[in-house]
């Protein structure tokens, strides 16, 4: 077989790519000690209304004064549908699913979760100004999926 001599540099240079990534990934992995995001909590997706914080979803407020919000993400919608949150305050949404995977994307926010049975994910966001925030699931999950959303509302405390 006849190799061209373009052809001979180009499979060079991309084997020499291949082994200057993987290096990357192996040096980052096995020395650096990097690994996917972990320390993540998960939780039995059949039992979720019987587990803490989810039975009872909402605004809970914390010891350390900081809020927590327990949202259930289900087809089509969130549990609890109507919320409010004091503006100016530290608020940690926790969030699972308790049927297919969702997401939990606060429009005009950082937050943006997914929300997967078994799992539960956390964020942690100040809403600065009141107002009325919208909500979508971003993971195609259904035929209702284009319904998927909510509001949060936030007041002056
Ligand atoms: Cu829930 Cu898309």
């Amino acid at each position: 077989m006849h190799l061209h001599k373009y052809e001979k540099i180009w499979l060079a240079f991309g084997v020499f790519a291949l082994i200057i990534f993987l290096s990357v990934v192996g040096v980052s992995a096995f020395h650096q000690g990097n690994i996917p995001s972990g320390g993540h909590m998960t939780i039995d997706p059949e039992k979720v209304r019987e587990t803490a914080p989810f039975n009872e979803p909402g605004l809970h407020k914390k010891e350390d004064g900081t809020y927590e919000v327990s949202m259930i993400a289900m087809a089509f919608g969130y549990d609890p549908a109507k919320l409010q949150v004091p503006a100016g305050e530290e608020i940690t949404f926790t969030l699972t699913s308790e049927d297919v995977t969702h997401s939990f994307s606060i429009v005009g926010t950082n937050v943006n979760m997914m929300a997967i049975p078994g799992q539960i994910n956390h964020r942690t966001h100040t809403f600065d100004e009141p107002g009325s925030y919208l909500v979508v699931c971003n993971e195609y999950c259904g035929s209702g999926h284009h319904f998927m959303s909510t509001e949060i509302e936030v007041i002056q405390p």
